[in-house]
């Protein structure tokens, strides 16, 4: 198949090389002239928006910056992207049904906005001109100094989560004969549980890095040893709690977008299998300090701004957030003193 990589950053040129090794043709599509270059001194296809041709198109992915803000998400990139792409889809023909893929951490709703938007501006209509799916990336944080590496998960995931409507029948197919040959579950939810189950992965990874590192500074002030502290870590059910805690106070966020209680179920079974948290007990238990990195303190705050936006109470995020500040500030401190 054809398919176009909008943003080829991290997650967009992992993506799209993975589709290559499959044996597809990929476009890689960036507004940033020098990554254009770095992509294309790596040997890859690589241009800016205005020189694709969506004619010979069957999929374009959407893996744009989704920065937070202190009002929740920045998706002023999705917006752009999306723009260029309904520019485009106006001019394909009948015969011709692209699937926009949208494969950013987004939040609950955004999919169906974006729709709306390509929609308005191409004039073309969703589930009958073009499909739109969304499909979560659960790459773990670039970092060279262990195993963790973009392509390998990409390569390699655990599980597909494909956000869709269910009556449109072409995207399924599509996106089954993509992933089919990854021999990987594919699990289908509606497009914005898919985006919630997204981050339900990310920020329970944030819950439990906090909690373990408010349990360990308790530990450490109290005199513990790291070996009194790894048993005290490897208790059966320690993270239970704060497990039914956090998933008590996401349900809302579910509900408010009409999430059925099967389907809350379901997000939970995915994260389950693609949020390491869940699967690896060892997970945040390492004295590694503060969460960072490109993912989850963005997410954590873009969720704290949605709850609040909307009156939800959601404690056991505030703190992992407070945790980390606090976190953070004591590791400058012992660095200070070093
Ligand atoms: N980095 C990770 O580990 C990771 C993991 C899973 C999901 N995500 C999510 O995936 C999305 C992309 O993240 P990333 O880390 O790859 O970002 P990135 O900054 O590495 O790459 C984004 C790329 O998009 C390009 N871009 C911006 N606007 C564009 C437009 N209108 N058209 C085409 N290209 C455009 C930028 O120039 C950049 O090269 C985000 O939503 C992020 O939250 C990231």
């Amino acid at each position: 198949m054809h398919i176009a990589i909008y943003g080829s950053g991290v997650v967009g040129s992992a993506t799209g090389q993975a589709f290559l090794q499959r044996g597809h043709d990929v476009t890689f599509v960036d507004v940033s002239q020098e990554r254009i270059w770095q992509l294309m001194g790596r040997g890859l296809y690589a241009v800016r928006p205005d020189q694709v041709n969506i004619h010979h198109v069957d999929l374009i992915f959407v893996s744009v910056p989704t920065p937070s803000t202190p009002q929740g998400q920045d998706t002023s990139y999705l917006r752009a992207a999306a723009d260029d792409i309904a520019d485009k889809l106006s001019g394909i023909n009948d015969s011709h049904y692209p699937v926009v893929v949208f494969r950013c951490t987004q939040i609950p709703g955004m999919t169906r906005e974006l729709t709306q938007q390509m929609e308005d501006i191409s004039g073309k209509k969703a589930g009958v001109d073009f499909g739109v799916v969304y499909n979560p990336e659960y790459l773990r944080a670039e970092n060279p100094t262990d195993d963790k590496n973009p392509l390998a998960d990409s390569l390699n995931p655990r599980v597909v989560t494909i956000g869709h409507h269910p009556q449109d029948v072409r995207s399924v197919e599509v996106m089954e004969k993509l992933y089919e040959p990854f021999g990987v579950p594919m699990r289908w939810t509606s497009i914005v549980a898919g985006e919630l189950q997204k981050y339900h992965h990310n920020v329970y990874n944030a819950v439990k890095i906090s909690f373990c590192n408010q349990l360990r500074m308790h530990l450490e002030d109290n005199g513990f040893t790291e070996q009194q502290i790894q048993a005290v870590f490897a208790a059966p059910d320690l993270f239970e709690g704060i497990r039914i805690a956090f998933n008590r106070e996401f349900e809302q966020l579910c509900r408010l977008h009409r999430v059925s209680d099967p389907e809350i179920a379901l997000i939970y079974k995915i994260s389950e299998v693609s949020c390491e948290g869940l699967r690896n007990p060892k997970y945040g238990t390492r004295n590694l300090g503060p969460y960072a990195g490109a993912c989850l303190p963005k997410e954590v705050i873009a969720i704290m701004a949605l709850a609040s936006s909307r009156g939800l109470d959601m404690p056991v995020v505030a703190n992992t957030h407070d945790i980390n500040e606090r976190m953070i500030a004591r590791t400058q401190s012992q660095d200070k003193a070093a």
